[in-house]
């Protein structure tokens, strides 16, 4: 039986992260074993709110060279980027007059973007119909099924309002994709806050043994945890939090040593370690040996680009036709 057809985009907004592994990247790893896997760079999306991206080559090198490096597998999935697809942009713009302007107003992140009139002034266009796109994305590849964290379910209902409506006025033309909601343990920056990269509270999945080392060394502990006698709470902990984690194999020992002293917060930091660099050692290997072979990503990209353009060519003239723009 032919496999679902599955599509997912990540934007291009700079290095990765231990929480893109945990809620994106492993999940995408796994799929690939079972669905027609379509992965993406979002390079238009990471535009929605940024004029400038510096570097942008480079950083769509390193978001594939760390895809790759995690197990996203060029031989088994379609490796491409958003703007060298011009269907997506076509597509979007025709699904844009099936899009009434108050679903786009109601949607939860441009709502949560545009609260007064000053925010208001500064929100584009392109924000404002970023999940006109995201439904082009989608549809463009006939995608059954779309992997997606909890955040984007809004925008993944309005695919499929869209979808409808496009469908029911010109052609039967898209499958109204179902979301694939990976249940994914909320992880957050050495410093307790949401982990982000504008936070400077990351752990990249490009960090070295030493910088892994430092960031952890600065996470928050509990604060009443002052010398290494005072029992501690690892309730209130993020180096606890992380091992809720990372090392569920060991967490009464671990919770109870700190509970009653038992074991130092430096102590305590050095098992975290041992798991971390365990995860990222094998990673940041084989990012080595991609590294070593030039010109690698460019033929992934370049393989990528032309099955992609493929199944989207094929779904624009189905389009075209349906609505007379070619006999
Ligand atoms: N909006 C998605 C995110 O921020 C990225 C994305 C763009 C996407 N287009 C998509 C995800 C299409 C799934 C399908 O995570
Ligand atoms: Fe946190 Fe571990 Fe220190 Fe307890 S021992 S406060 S869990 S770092």
């Amino acid at each position: 039986m032919a496999r679902k057809r599955l599509v997912s985009g990540m934007r291009t907004t700079g290095s990765l992260h231990l929480g893109h592994l945990l809620g994106t990247l492993e999940n995408w790893v796994r799929l690939q074993d079972d669905y027609d896997c379509f992965y993406f760079a979002a390079v238009w999306h990471a535009f929605t709110d940024r004029l400038k991206i510096e570097n942008l080559p480079a950083v769509v090198e390193e978001m594939i060279i760390d895809w790759m490096s995690v197990g996203i597998d060029p031989a088994r999935a379609v490796i491409f980027r958003q703007s060298s697809l011009w269907e997506h942009a076509e597509l979007s713009t025709i699904l844009g007059m099936y899009t009434p302007l108050g679903w786009l107003e109601r949607c939860p992140t441009f709502k949560d973007d545009v609260r007064d009139d000053e925010s208001r002034s500064q929100v584009s266009l392109g924000k404002l119909a970023y999940p006109v796109l995201m439904t082009a994305d989608v549809a463009v590849y006939k995608a059954e099924v779309v992997p997606v964290g909890r955040d984007q379910l809004p925008h993944l209902e309005l695919s499929r309002e869209i979808l409808r409506r496009f469908n029911g006025q010109i052609a039967p033309i898209f499958p109204e994709p179902k979301e694939l909601l990976s249940e994914v343990p909320l992880l957050l920056g050495i410093d307790n806050r949401k982990m982000s990269k504008s936070y400077g509270n990351a752990i990249e999945l490009r960090e070295s043994p030493d910088s892994l080392k430092q960031k952890i060394h600065l996470m928050i502990t509990d604060p009443q945890r002052v010398r290494r006698h005072d029992p501690g709470n690892p309730d209130v902990c993020t180096v606890y939090a992380y091992h809720r984690i990372f090392t569920p194999d060991r967490l009464p020992e671990i919770a109870a040593g700190c509970r009653s002293a038992g074991i130092g917060c430096r102590d305590c930091k050095g098992i975290l370690f041992e798991r971390l660099e365990g995860r990222l050692a094998p990673i940041r290997q084989r990012r080595l040996d991609l590294e070593k072979k030039p010109g690698l990503v460019r033929e992934v990209l370049a393989a990528g680009e032309r099955r992609a353009h493929e199944v989207a060519a094929q779904t624009m003239d189905e389009v075209r036709r349906g609505l007379g723009f070619q006999g």
